[in-house]
């Protein structure tokens, strides 16, 4: 008889959330963690799409400890009970929710704008507040909160994209710097261009483009250490900082 499933990780007894169970990078950060015997709580507004990336992580690796549970990262009213609805409260938490949104339909359209800027920054800001909250009261945990290399100078093709994670990446600093004399840490993620299913049909460079997979093992190594902002391509780094010295007067001629 041929087994599908994987030997059983060994269960190390931590635990894991996603908030963002859906998402492409959320999915194999929550692999990667299974596969080292975690277990993984999925939060997502989709849960039928939810159960089956929690129905394929327990096939994977042979673990009984995923599960899944609603959040609508815009009803922030419900953050409380979410959290409460969690049982025990993680080890560590990923914050992957985000929303691209198109740029020019956001110029003329501030419904749009709105869900942009609440979905990457009011909402992953207010559910990481109540939940770090909890983990100080506990003592310890990490937060991972994904922002984007867009957040670090406002381009005209995507600043309200842009401006949202700005704001979430100073709300991770923030965090940060508050709790930096406990022992949760807070560590904020810039990916750079990945491949999934929100860069789906766009034209990314192969050098500067990483895969879901390679993010979330960089989300992995966070475990250990004390890494406080990760590019997850370092080449990222260097490009984002000659971005951010350019003189406006040159910026401002730049098609960027
Ligand atoms: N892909 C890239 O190149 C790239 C680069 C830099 C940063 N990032 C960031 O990485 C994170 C993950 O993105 P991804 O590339 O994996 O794209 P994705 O697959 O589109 O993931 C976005 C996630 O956000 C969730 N979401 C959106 N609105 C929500 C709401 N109101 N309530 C609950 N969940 C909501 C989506 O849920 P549904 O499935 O229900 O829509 C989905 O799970 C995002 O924060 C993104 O900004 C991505």
């Amino acid at each position: 008889m041929t087994n599908l499933h994987k030997p059983k990780s060994i269960s190390t007894g931590k635990r894991l959330l996603v908030i963002g169970g859906t998402s492409d990078i959320g999915r194999a950060v929550a692999d990667a963690y299974a596969a080292k015997g975690w277990g993984v709580a999925l939060a997502a507004r989709d849960v039928e799409r939810a159960r089956r990336n929690a129905d394929d992580i327990q096939t994977r690796h042979g673990t009984d400890h995923v599960s899944v549970h609603p959040i609508d990262i815009l009803d922030t009213a419900s953050f409380d009970a979410f959290i409460d609805s969690l049982g025990a409260l993680p080890d560590s938490i990923v914050c992957v929710v985000g929303m691209l949104g198109d740029q020019p339909r956001a110029q003329g359209d501030p419904d749009h704008a709105t869900a942009i800027i609440r979905t990457n920054f009011e909402g992953p800001a207010l559910l990481l507040e109540a939940l770090a909250g909890r983990l100080a009261a506990r003592g310890d945990g990490l937060i991972v909160g994904v922002s984007s290399v867009a957040g670090d100078r406002g381009r005209a093709s995507n600043y309200v994209y842009g401006a949202s994670k700005a704001g979430f990446s100073a709300y991770l600093s923030g965090l940060r710097n508050r709790l930096s004399q406990t022992d949760v840490r807070v560590v904020t993620v810039k990916p750079g261009f990945v491949r999934t299913s929100m860069t789906e049909g766009m034209d990314l460079p192969g050098a500067l483009t990483a895969a879901p997979e390679a993010v979330a093992q960089r989300i992995l190594g966070l475990q250990t250490g004390n890494a406080n902002v990760v590019y997850v391509l370092s080449a990222w780094r260097l490009i984002m900082g000659i971005i951010r010295a350019l003189p406006e007067p040159i910026f401002k001629r730049l098609k960027l």
